[in-house]
């Protein structure tokens, strides 16, 4: 009977431990939806709209003073936010997700966090927290939601800053924490707000910054990560938290080499992050799409960012960039979204999508090609070639090669007729016979005639 129980005992721990290990999703699980997501929209709201000044780093730099910017907050309205309107303005230009700055390292938290006072709730006219409005009306669009958290925070007491700062104990009430050291307060504090918008908002994803201000150790970033996924097995994390990200975050430079495993580039509109109204150095139309394109063919997704006014409205210079960016996305949905990745260098001159099922191939034309335009190392029969968004077929021939030793001809392709070019990136389906099978070889002598 002794031996039974102990049986019965160790069969529970052994299956309450399987059940522990079922839920634990590994990270290309967790990563399922946003490695089809192509397009995302970041968001930089905060008190630095109102100066139309630096966000957080104008401190930083000395430009204003620490008193100058937290004053900033008065003007800070948010009189006509309409996140369901930004959520519907994202859904319809293709977007799959959205983030939003709950925190940048300037401290101001945009929710009504209980642990401390510098949050719009408390500061600004806006007196209300701004985040949970968004995350309902992404999720209402059906969009994923992913929060912007500052690990650092220049305005906490117990963290230290390079320029100068008044006393701000008022803004960070500390109750019986006098035993812990001023590190492990900030930590206790910000796992704490972790906590909150974790509770609060449930975000799909965590995009962290900031944390170049410390170490791995010092920020204790395995015990948060392992907390955020004991919290919500699904979460994905970006590369900001030291080396326990889900994807990488390269920034501003589209990357030259296509980054291994999943990633995302963020990209500014003109050359800030928040709302910038001096700034005027915007990035064309074409160059968004392009960018968009070349992201996309290299297998990443576009987070694309907007800066709000402190009003909550969108500047029309960026609203028309999302309206043509979107279009775009809409006129060539199937090839955007039934895609992934494309070949890699030295086929086509230009960037290329492939379809899921292997039996496309997308060509982006950025320009109008002369002559004809060339596709190499096809081995498959081809099927036809259309000019997406248009009823055109073009004819194509294939030249050159030797079938009978696998070497496939350059198949030239006849361009399309200039109205069927679209102004920004135009794009050819070429469909296959069969599943895509590259000749890959460097040239090898034909033995066999
Ligand atoms: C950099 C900047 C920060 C900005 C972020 C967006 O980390 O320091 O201000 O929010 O990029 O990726």
């Amino acid at each position: 009977m002794r031996h039974f129980k102990t049986f019965v005992l160790f069969l529970m721990i052994v299956s309450s431990q399987m059940a522990g290990q079922e839920k634990k999703l590994s990270s290309e699980e967790r990563l399922e939806w946003f490695r089809d997501a192509k397009l995302g929209i970041f968001i930089h709201w905060g008190y630095y709209g109102v100066n139309g000044i630096g966000e957080s780093w104008s401190m930083y730099h000395k430009s204003i003073s620490y008193e100058d910017y937290m004053d900033q907050g008065k003007e800070f309205t948010a009189e006509n936010y309409n996140p369901q309107e930004w959520a519907r303005l994202f859904k319809k230009i293709g977007a799959r997700y959205a983030v939003l700055t709950t925190k940048h390292h300037d401290g101001v938290a945009l929710w009504d966090t209980r642990l401390s006072k510098l949050n719009v709730k408390e500061k600004t006219p806006a007196k209300s927290d701004l985040v949970a409005p968004f995350v309902t009306a992404l999720r209402k669009e059906n969009l994923k939601v992913g929060l912007y958290f500052s690990l650092c925070d220049w305005s906490h007491p117990d963290y230290n800053v390079v320029f100068p700062r008044p006393d701000t104990k008022k803004d960070y009430p500390q109750k019986n924490q006098k035993e812990l050291s001023s590190w492990e307060r900030f930590i206790r504090f910000y796992k704490g707000q972790l906590k909150e918008i974790n509770d609060k908002f449930h975000p799909d994803l965590y995009w962290f910054d900031g944390d170049w201000e410390k170490s791995s150790e010092q920020w204790q970033a395995q015990s948060l990560k392992d907390s955020l996924l004991k919290w919500n097995p699904n979460a994905i994390v970006n590369s900001r938290l030291k080396s326990y990200g889900d994807y990488s975050t390269p920034e501003q430079g589209v990357p030259i080499v296509r980054p291994e495993g999943a990633w995302e580039f963020c990209m500014t509109m003109n050359d800030n992050w928040g709302y910038y109204p001096s700034d005027t150095n915007y990035k064309p139309k074409s160059q968004i799409i392009r960018t968009f394109v070349e992201v996309i063919a290299s297998g990443g997704n576009l987070l694309l960012n907007i800066g709000p006014k402190p009003d909550g409205t969108i500047a029309e210079e960026q609203k028309e960039r999302l309206l043509a960016l979107g279009e775009w996305i809409n006129k060539h949905n199937t090839a955007v979204f039934d895609s992934k990745a494309g070949l890699p260098a030295g086929h086509y001159y230009g960037p290329t999508l492939i379809s899921k099922d292997n039996k496309k191939v997308y060509l982006c034309l950025f320009d109008t090609p002369q002559n004809y335009i060339s596709l190499r190392g096809i081995q498959n029969k081809v099927r036809s070639i259309k000019v997406v968004g248009s009823v055109q077929e073009l004819s194509f021939e294939r030249n050159g090669g030797a079938v009978w030793n696998n070497i496939p001809g350059i198949l030239r392709i006849e361009v399309p007729e200039i109205k069927n070019m679209d102004i920004y990136v135009t794009i050819l389906e070429v469909e296959l016979e069969d599943e895509l099978k590259l000749y890959r070889g460097h040239g090898n002598a034909v033995e066999l005639n």
